[in-house]
This record gives C-alpha cells, sequence and structure tokens, in this order.
C-alpha cells in the first residue's frame, strides 16, 4: 500500500507507483487531503487500474471493507512522501483518516520516505516522532541534500525511486531464507597502478556482482557489497566498502568474511599488478618504440580464504574449455559453487548464460537470462547450500 501525503514531492509518488506496478506489484494507494491539493487521484487510478482510497468513510461491499480490508491485505505499508504533519500523526497514532486508520490496524512493516522544507526535517519535533516511530520497528528512507522547492539547499527532498524500491525490496525479504545471514558480495573489475595517471584494469561492469548482492539482501540477509572502481550503481540496503586494487580487496574480503556465512566472489580480479609504481608519470622518452612492464602475482584471494563454516562460491570467466577450467577452479579453492560463463559473452552484458557446477553433481547449464534473475537462482541455491550445511529446513 503506498500512501502519498501533502507535499510537493507527491508528484514523484506517480513515478513511484508506475515502478512498483511494472515489478509486479499490486498497489491500492491512498492519498491524504493534502495530498489531493497536489495531484489527483485520477493519476494514481490510471497507472494502477484500482480504485484509490481518499476517504475511511468510503462505502463498504461484500469484498473490501474500507480500512480492515486495506490494511489486513497489505504487504508492506510505504508512505512517500511522508510529510513533517503526516509523521505527527502517525506517530501521535491518529486515526481520522485512511492512512491513520490503516496505520494503526496493519500488522505489515511500515517504511516512510520523508519529505519536506529542510527546517521542519531538523525539527526536534520531527525527529522525536521519527525516533518514536522507528522505536515501533518502521523503516526509514532518509531524504537527500539538494535544491529544495523553497529555494534553500539543504536535505530534504524525498529520496530517489530507486534508493525507495531498495528499502521497500528489503523490507520485503526480511522473512526470506536468507534471514539472520551474513553474505559477502565482491563486484566489478580491480585496477592496478602504473602511475599517478595510469592502470591496469579490466572489462568488467560489477554487474552480475551487484544483482547477486541485491537478491541476497532481498531473501533477507544482510550484505557487505566489496565494490570495485567501475561499479557505477551502488545498490542501497547493503554495507559497502569500495576498493581499487586487488590488495584492498583482499583485505577488505578479510575483515567482511570474519563472522559471514558465505562469500560470492564476483570480482575479476586481477592476477598481476606491476612490479614498481612510478611515483611521477612515465614519460615516453626519447624515441623509445617498446617499453617492457615487469608484473608480479597478486594473491588469489578465493583461494586464500579459509574459514571454517564460510561457503564459498566463485565465478569462472573462461574463453575455452568452460566446464573444465570451471571444476578445476572448484576444486583448486576449495568452493561449494562455480558458475562458469563465457566472458566475451557475459562481461558489459545486461544478460549471462552460465553453467552452475557444484561438487559431486553434474554441470547444470542454464539458458541465457538477465542477470538479475540469474542473480536470484544463485541466491536460491546459495541459501540451500547454508541451510543444508546448518542442518536446518529450507523451504
Ligand atoms: N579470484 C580471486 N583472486 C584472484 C583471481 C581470481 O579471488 N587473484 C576469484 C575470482 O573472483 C573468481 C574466481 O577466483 O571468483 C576465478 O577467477 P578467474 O579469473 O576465472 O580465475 P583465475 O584463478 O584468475 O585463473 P585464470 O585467470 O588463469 O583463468
Amino acid at each position: 500500500m503506498l500512501a502519498v501525503s501533502g507535499g510537493i514531492a507527491a508528484y514523484k509518488a506517480a513515478d513511484l507507483t508506475s515502478k512498483l506496478v511494472q515489478m509486479g506489484a499490486v498497489v491500492e494507494v491512498v492519498l491524504t487531503k493534502s495530498a489531493r491539493h497536489f495531484i489527483q487521484p485520477l493519476t494514481f487510478q490510471a497507472l494502477t487500474k484500482r480504485p484509490v482510497h481518499t476517504d475511511v468513510f468510503e462505502g463498504w461491499t461484500v469484498d473490501s471493507f474500507g480500512h480492515v480490508t486495506l490494511a489486513r491485505e497489505a504487504g508492506v505499508l510505504l508512505v512517500a512522501p511522508a510529510t513533517a504533519n503526516t509523521i505527527a500523526r502517525l506517530a501521535t497514532g491518529l486515526a481520522d483518516d485512511m492512512l491513520g486508520a490503516v496505520a494503526l490496524a496493519t500488522e505489515a512493516p511500515l517504511v516512510l520516505a520523508p519529505a519536506m522544507e529542510h527546517h521542519m526535517w531538523q525539527h526536534p519535533a520531527t525527529r522525536a516522532n521519527l525516533s518514536t516511530l522507528m522505536e515501533r520497528g518502521a523503516t526509514v528512507v532518509p531524504p537527500e541534500q539538494g535544491r529544495l522547492a523553497s529555494g534553500y539547499e539543504g536535505d530534504g527532498r524525498l529520496a530517489t525511486t530507486p534508493a525507495i524500491l531498495a528499502t521497500l525490496r528489503a523490507v520485503l525479504g526480511r522473512l526470506g531464507p536468507l534471514a539472520g545471514r551474513r553474505v559477502v558480495v565482491t563486484a566489478g573489475g580491480t585496477r592496478e597502478p602504473l602511475d599517478p595517471v595510469r592502470y591496469i584494469g579490466n572489462r568488467s561492469t560489477g554487474k552480475m556482482g551487484v544483482a547477486l548482492a541485491e537478491a541476497a539482501r532481498d531473501a533477507g540477509a544482510s550484505v557487505t557489497l566489496i565494490a570495485g572502481p567501475t561499479v557505477p550503481d551502488l545498490p542501497a540496503g547493503l554495507d559497502i566498502l569500495l576498493i581499487d586494487t586487488a590488495r584492498e580487496l583482499m583485505a577488505a574480503v578479510e575483515g567482511a568474511t570474519a563472522d559471514a556465512d558465505a562469500l560470492i566472489m564476483a570480482a575479476a580480479v586481477a592476477d598481476f599488478r606491476a612490479r614498481e609504481v612510478s611515483e611521477s608519470k612515465i614519460k615516453k622518452g626519447q624515441g623509445e618504440s617498446r617499453v617492457t612492464l615487469e608484473l608480479e602475482r597478486n594473491p588469489d584471494i578465493l583461494a586464500g580464504i579459509d574459514r571454517p563454516g564460510l561457503l564459498k562460491v566463485g565465478f569462472a570467466a573462461e574463453t575455452e574449455s568452460l566446464i573444465e577450467n570451471a571444476r578445476q577452479k572448484l576444486l583448486a579453492k576449495d568452493l561449494s559453487l562455480i558458475v562458469a560463463n563465457d566472458a566475451v559473452a557475459t562481461i558489459g552484458s545486461e544478460e549471462s548464460t552460465a553453467t552452475l557446477i557444484r561438487r559431486g553433481t553434474e554441470p547444470e547449464t542454464l539458458p541465457r537470462m538477465a542477470k538479475e534473475e540469474l542473480a536470484a537462482r544463485i541466491i536460491h541455491e546459495v541459501a540451500g547450500m547454508i541451510a543444508a550445511k546448518n542442518g536446518a529446513r529450507h523451504a
């Protein structure tokens, strides 16, 4: 259920509704009285193809008992934008409008995306009301800094649609198969410096790693995403560590896996680094037609990490002998699962064709699918393996 309260950011709730519908959600929209000064019910009716709720005294039918039905059927109650007034009303427990009545009657989790003038946001009354709601279990998607409708620069802008959607997915996944588990995911390529302006890198964009981190979060895990510099869109609802080089990645992995259940190594790690990094820019010199770069081996992070109880998942991007090479890596790096794919067809693409290779079973080649879909499939597999390891029942 999406409740829209009355601030100028109410127009952004239309985009949010559209995205939710596209993701397959059934969206019941409630507009407060003030919201209707900014946006009309018809906008949301057209987007959801459902009636929009504006009045706590709307008529009951055999199928719909107003706020009672809305409260019972909601999977999550999102208030976006949540104005200072609406936050105060929710904290007090007023039930004289549809939003207030549903908020009291529902057992669904409450997610608030505040948006308001920045003095109102910083006011102790607003802070106290938010603290009250958070103590009762509400999740807040904090507003962003930027230019406000008031003309001021400050915090109070509604969080972006992707940030709100990410929080919703995380809240809805709280009781998922990875609830209570800690998962570390690495994503993107590393960069090995040659001098202050140049580096050795690779074409990995980090899409697969990001999709895996999001899928683990959506399955209820608390996730640490360790990302290289090529990863452009870092998702919300995760702990994020940024690294450049393979050795920085290794240190981050060692720290993050101390109490983790699984390590998913989707990063494209440079196997070699420059033996010497020049402190000043390397000049091309007088008429030199050839330069030799001496490289030395980086540590193999996945092979080197050895923690009792840590499930290790690797990737093998190959250009030839896919299954054979991947199987060797599965054994050499002591992995529970390796995801093998064609390096050329996968790196930089939105889709992937993957073969899952586990110990003691036949490789399973999956059809070509979007990286998000593949990520959900791999996380399902990981959840099953963790549950089996811990002797728990996996749904
Ligand atoms: N990996 C790692 N540390 C490295 C190199 C790779 O942890 N220094 C991880 C990758 O993140 C991946 C798996 O090991 O999950 C396999 O990586 P890949 O580059 O395919 O294999 P390599 O062991 O580097 O072997 P090669 O480059 O010879 O194919």
